[in-house]
């Protein structure tokens, strides 16, 4: 039976604690989270957790893996104790708002050889990761050109927003990291350019709520990544993949099925809510990847490099809606 901890009884620590709980071969030993209150009881209760400090998870010898699903900013702390007392790591994107904080616990993962996965569970979406098996196994073509829609259904709390890094680095991140997954290529260069076109306080606190990202792979080929907080008929996680022979298109995935036809037009179900919603299956496919790799060393398919990698992405999406310019990203671009 693999031991494992999990950081964070928040939105996402209660989803990831629950998975692991359900897990085949995984006991959930300890719930860690420094704010009391009923979620984390009962999360503690669900699991047959015990609640304990950080520091009782890193003394136990017996216990082989963490769940970081806390805070952003403890996130590299954690991944460098992890580092230091050998435990597999499942870590929530993103690694660190800092980049050299990330490089430096990206490096300690790879310098200590233990498993190490990302939280990009868009990877483990059934229909994303169907969309990626057909590009790789050739049948559509060369993939040429790919576009992709993510919007909130609604702008989230403006003291949300002065926490999240911005929008680029809380949301683009999972789009940038798609597109490295469906186009298997590095990134040569990026434009980007965010406004503030929904929220004014979203602006006034340095943010933008609207963006789009332009991507280049050395081989020229091209991503067009558009992100949104607010999209007016909800939840929307589009995605096209233009080949040489096929389009392959990902469409939000509904509510129900139930279509309204009247004289008038076919009132279609709503998108699904919410992320939480929307990725509940991915969730679950990602902890058992997690399952997979601590058991048999299944390699992830998000590791901490392609974190590192999104999170260079992003940095340089950021300088290029700063300054105006083309980032081109040579080998060892910083921000
Ligand atoms: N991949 C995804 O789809 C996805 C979705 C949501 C959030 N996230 C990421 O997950 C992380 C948490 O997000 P959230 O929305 O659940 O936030 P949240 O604020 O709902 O929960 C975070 C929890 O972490 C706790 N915490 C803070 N510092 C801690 C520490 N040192 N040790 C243990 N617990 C600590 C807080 O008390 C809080 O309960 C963020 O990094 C976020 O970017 C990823």
């Amino acid at each position: 039976m693999v031991q494992l901890a999990v950081f964070g009884a928040g939105r996402i620590g209660q989803i990831h604690a629950r998975n692991a709980a359900a897990q085949p071969g995984f006991h959930v030993k300890y719930i860690v989270d420094p704010v009391e209150g009923p979620a984390r009881d009962a999360l503690a209760k669900t699991t047959g957790a015990r609640i304990v400090s950080a520091e009782e998870v890193f003394a136990d010898p017996k216990l082989h893996a963490i769940v970081i699903a806390s805070s952003t900013s403890s996130h590299a702390p954690l991944v460098h104790r992890a580092a230091e007392t050998g435990k597999a790591v499942f870590c929530e994107k993103p690694v660190s708002l800092d980049f050299a904080l990330t490089q430096s616990a990206v490096a300690a993962v790879v310098a200590a050889g233990i498993p190490c996965m990302l939280g990009f569970q868009r990877r483990y979406d059934a229909a994303f990761r169907a969309l990626q098996a057909r590009v790789a196994s050739g049948e559509a073509g060369r993939l040429e050109h790919l576009i992709m829609q993510s919007r909130d259904p609604a702008p989230p709390p403006i003291s949300y927003v002065k926490t999240s890094g911005g929008m680029f680095r809380d949301t683009a991140i999972h789009d940038v990291d798609m597109a490295r997954f469906l186009l298997g290529e590095e990134i040569a260069s990026v434009y980007a350019k965010g406004s503030c076109l929904i929220s004014p306080e979203i602006g006034q606190a340095g943010d933008v709520d609207t963006l789009m990202i332009t991507l280049t792979t050395e081989s020229g080929r091209l991503a067009q990544v558009i992100n949104c907080r607010r999209g007016p008929m909800g939840y929307d996680q589009r995605l096209e993949a233009v080949c040489a022979r096929e389009v392959l298109r990902v469409e939000n995935a509904p509510q129900g099925t139930l279509h309204v036809l009247r004289p008038e037009g076919t009132l279609a179900p709503p998108p699904m809510n919410y992320f939480l919603e929307r990725y509940a299956q991915a969730y679950r496919d990602e902890m058992a990847g997690f399952a997979a790799l601590i058991t048999d060393g299944t390699p992830p398919l998000a590791t901490a490099r392609d974190g590192l990698e999104a999170q260079r992405l992003v940095e340089a999406a950021i300088r290029s809606h700063e300054t105006g310019q083309v980032v081109v990203m040579a080998p060892g671009w910083r921000p």
